[in-house]
């Protein structure tokens, strides 16, 4: 049986499914701190469209830590957190800029950048993670993965979807292009 507490406290990795169980740790750890991201950034959005979304994505990421906890049940394990170094870099980056920006229209275009950003590496690691369970032949937890895969694929196009009209309302407003 695998032990990601074993994994999570010596760092050593086995085989396949200890991997699975590292990384799965991981993505849980990552949601987390994106959420109180999200959480950050929300008062600090001044368009009504890129506000509706973060907030149709907090509620979207509590549905996508329940999906991982059954996983991680699924799999026999409680749920654990592995520190995400990506996650925190990200979340890090995110407050430096944020903090250097005073122009509430540029402020929009960096925090749907930032949240793209966020919604790529976790698309990266789903995908990851559902090669893993397929290898595994457990189908319950392909599907649940499947289910966050798609929001944040969902998300991630619709952000970029946003970017072109921020960018111009960034431009109108007169400071975008200093
Ligand atoms: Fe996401």
């Amino acid at each position: 049986m695998v032990s990601v507490n074993e994994v999570a406290t010596t760092g050593t990795i086995k085989s396949l499914p200890e991997k699975f169980m590292y990384e799965l740790g991981s993505i849980y750890d990552a949601e987390h701190v994106f959420r109180e991201g999200i959480q950050v950034a929300l008062p600090l959005v001044k368009n009504e469209q890129v506000k509706s979304l973060l907030e149709k994505h907090i509620k979207q990421t509590d549905q996508q830590i329940k999906n991982l906890e059954q996983v991680f049940n699924t799999m026999g394990h409680e749920p654990i957190r592995i520190p995400c170094e990506a996650a925190a870099g990200l979340f890090a980056d995110g407050e430096k800029l944020v903090a250097a920006i005073d122009n509430p229209a540029v402020m929009d275009v960096a925090i749907a950048g930032a949240q793209t950003k966020v919604e790529h590496l976790e698309i990266a690691s789903y995908r990851g993670l559902i090669t893993g369970a397929q290898q595994m032949n457990q189908t319950e937890i392909v599907d649940l993965l499947q289910q966050n895969l798609q929001q944040e694929e969902q998300t991630a196009q619709t952000f970029e979807q946003c970017l072109p009209q921020l960018l111009e309302q960034a431009m109108s407003a007169g400071n975008g292009s200093r």
